[in-house]
């Protein structure tokens, strides 16, 4: 199997690395890595709990080749809190809303719910439904999940009403 040399951001850093052609993202970000925070599920495409945020857009790591992510800036979930002490307010929003149980799919959840409000810092209910539409849960009901991003993008407009700098459209 012919190896390759690639360069990528993963959460702010640069890694260099040399990788099988056949080896899928998640499994570079978990193996060579070691940012396991990415889960594998269903590894087709299906379940969302590998998503990762590549140049800004919300994918699905197991459906891409790490070389195909070579001097791509990447986010993963170990990359959404502010440092490993402390929760974003996305994650805390989690937290306070009971947004998880078993937490298999949290991971995915928090990716899909930053590109929202990365996007719009006021979605509707319609809007969190569709963003999360793609990542499955079989725990919560999603109901926990949607308030947590509801509570979440409340939080974030007034963090910028005081001066905070999270993105998103009005
Ligand atoms: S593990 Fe990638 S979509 Fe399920
Ligand atoms: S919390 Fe268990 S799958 Fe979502």
């Amino acid at each position: 199997m012919s190896r390759h040399e690639i360069t990528l951001t993963v959460n702010g850093r640069r890694h260099a690395a040399q990788v099988e052609a056949r080896v899928t993202l998640v499994d570079f970000l978990r193996d060579h890595l070691r940012l396991t925070g990415t889960h594998t599920g269903c590894e087709h495409g299906v379940c969302g709990a590998c998503s990762i945020l590549l140049n800004g857009k919300p994918v699905r790591s197991c459906l891409i080749f790490a070389v195909q992510a070579a001097d791509a800036d990447i986010v993963t979930v170990e990359g959404l809190a502010p440092d490993p002490e402390t929760l974003s307010i996305l994650q805390d929003s989690f937290w306070e809303t009971h947004g998880l149980q078993c937490g298999f799919c949290t991971p995915g959840m928090l990716i899909a719910a930053r590109a929202l409000l990365a996007q719009n810092l006021s979605p509707t209910e319609e809007q969190i439904r569709d963003a999360i539409g793609g990542n499955l849960c079989r725990c919560t009901g999603y109901k926990p999940i949607v308030d947590a991003i509801k509570l979440a993008s409340m939080r974030m407009r007034q963090s910028n009403e005081a001066g905070g700098k999270y993105a998103g459209a009005e």
